[in-house]
């Protein structure tokens, strides 16, 4: 059978709110299902309590359901260990927690750090920031925009024995392509080199098992892939989790505390201070269980289909430069540019015809750089979407070129 997006569109409320809205801005955050829209409901309005707090019945059954929800998150990327599922505000604050416990631990002055180009913001500026906390230098792997790839030689020449860690993209935000990170974890390894992968936009178009992928750290967001915004986690192996110190401090995360002196709590505790943002992580874990009921092949070929097809189709259309070479495989997003059209301009007039797209550098300036480009705008792909919506986008777009034409 093959999948049906419709049926799928009938578990999100928003659509059935908005019947005309085309939303094809996934990449940015996807829309929420009913279950776990129901779920985050169901526990305010039941069981909610603090965590690892308190003796009384809530408390433990808040605490039992957040603990479940780790796991489940835990068994969904294959992780060996719950423990090395730290729950994280999202993203950013994954990689954040890693730039700066990571390096505090195992940097030192003319040490280095390897990225690239094509990273958001999020795995980019935390490691400019920690490479000038500790006089460290932050090398890039360049990439060829002939042919939308990293170079995987010089990434091999700017390893030495200064080089402490990895940090790269999985999928790119922007082009949608994926990173050559199985090569680039086995020679890193060879080096014994870390490598963290930042999953936000392959996680929801790829299965990612950790252990097959011999990550050292993983960072990724729930709102990409259905879940509640404000939670997501940090995988790391406990071998390094368990020999860096505390990102943040205060309750929960210490074990003894006197005037003088603290001693720290045990993984994964030692890294999520304060209360955790427990009810979202629960959530959170609904959202899996309704994705764990769906084909997974079935869903990310279908996207693939759909990012297809609105490659076929807007290729077709003489006035858009597309960012992207067809025989390589994408991952939901897909930037292009209209002739001598602003691409703010271009999403303004879309948006009065109520279809949602990003605009923009999307938080990856240096990529912009080296496209040539100051933004683009980028579409992008959910199961719920529809080759409709794809047509609607084309449309839009054609309405758009004439609006900006009609003088000449
Ligand atoms: C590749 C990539 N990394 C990191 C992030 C940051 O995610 P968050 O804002 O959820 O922390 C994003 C968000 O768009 C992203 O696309």
């Amino acid at each position: 059978m093959p999948w049906d997006p419709i049926l799928f569109r009938n578990h999100f409320p928003f659509f059935s709110n908005d019947l005309d809205i085309t939303y094809l801005d996934n990449a940015a955050t996807t829309q929420k299902n009913i279950e776990t829209i129901n779920s985050l409901s169901f526990f305010y309005s039941h069981f909610n309590a603090n965590v690892h707090r308190g003796a009384h019945y809530l408390s433990i059954k808040a605490t039992e359901l957040f603990e479940d929800a780790r796991n489940k998150i835990q068994h969904f990327i294959n992780a060996k260990n719950s423990n090395e599922i730290i729950f994280t505000k999202g993203t950013t604050d994954a990689i954040n927690l890693v730039a700066f416990s990571y390096i505090e631990q195992f940097c030192k002055s003319g040490d280095n750090i390897i990225t690239t180009p094509i990273e958001h913001h999020s795995n980019f500026v935390p490691w400019q920031l920690a490479a000038k906390r500790k006089d460290l230098e932050l090398r890039v792997i360049p990439f060829n925009t002939n042919n939308y790839t990293l170079d995987l030689e010089a990434f091999k020449k700017l390893v030495d024995n200064n080089t402490k860690i990895i940090a790269i993209t999985q999928v790119s935000n922007v082009l949608g392509i994926a990173t050559p990170v199985n090569e680039i974890i086995q020679f890193a390894h060879s080096k014994n080199i870390p490598v963290l992968l930042d999953a936000a936009q392959s996680f929801p178009h790829m299965p990612i098992d950790v252990q097959q992928l011999d990550a050292d750290f993983v960072s990724l967001s729930a709102h990409k892939f259905y879940g509640p915004t404000g939670i997501g986690i940090l995988f790391g192996k406990e071998k390094w989790l368990a020999a860096m110190p505390p990102y943040q401090s205060g309750g929960e995360m210490i074990d003894q505390v006197s005037i003088d002196h603290t001693t720290f709590n045990e993984l994964p505790f030692k890294f999520e201070a304060g209360t955790p943002n427990y009810a979202d992580a629960i959530a959170w874990g609904a959202t899996i269980d309704f994705i764990n009921q769906c084909d997974k092949n079935l869903m990310f070929g279908y996207e693939e289909e759909l990012w297809n097809y609105a490659y076929q189709k807007l290729s077709s259309l003489p006035f858009i430069k597309i960012f992207a070479i067809p025989e390589q495989k994408h991952y939901g997003a897909l930037s292009f540019l209209l002739d001598g059209i602003h691409p703010y301009d271009a999403a303004t007039v879309l948006d009065e015809l109520k279809i949602a797209v990003r605009v923009g550098h999307h938080c990856a300036q240096p990529l912009m750089s080296i496209l040539g480009v100051s933004g683009t705008i980028r579409a992008s792909f959910a199961p719920y979407n529809t080759k409709d919506d794809i047509d609607k986008l084309v449309e839009g777009l054609k309405t758009v070129y004439k609006f900006f034409n009609k003088n000449k």
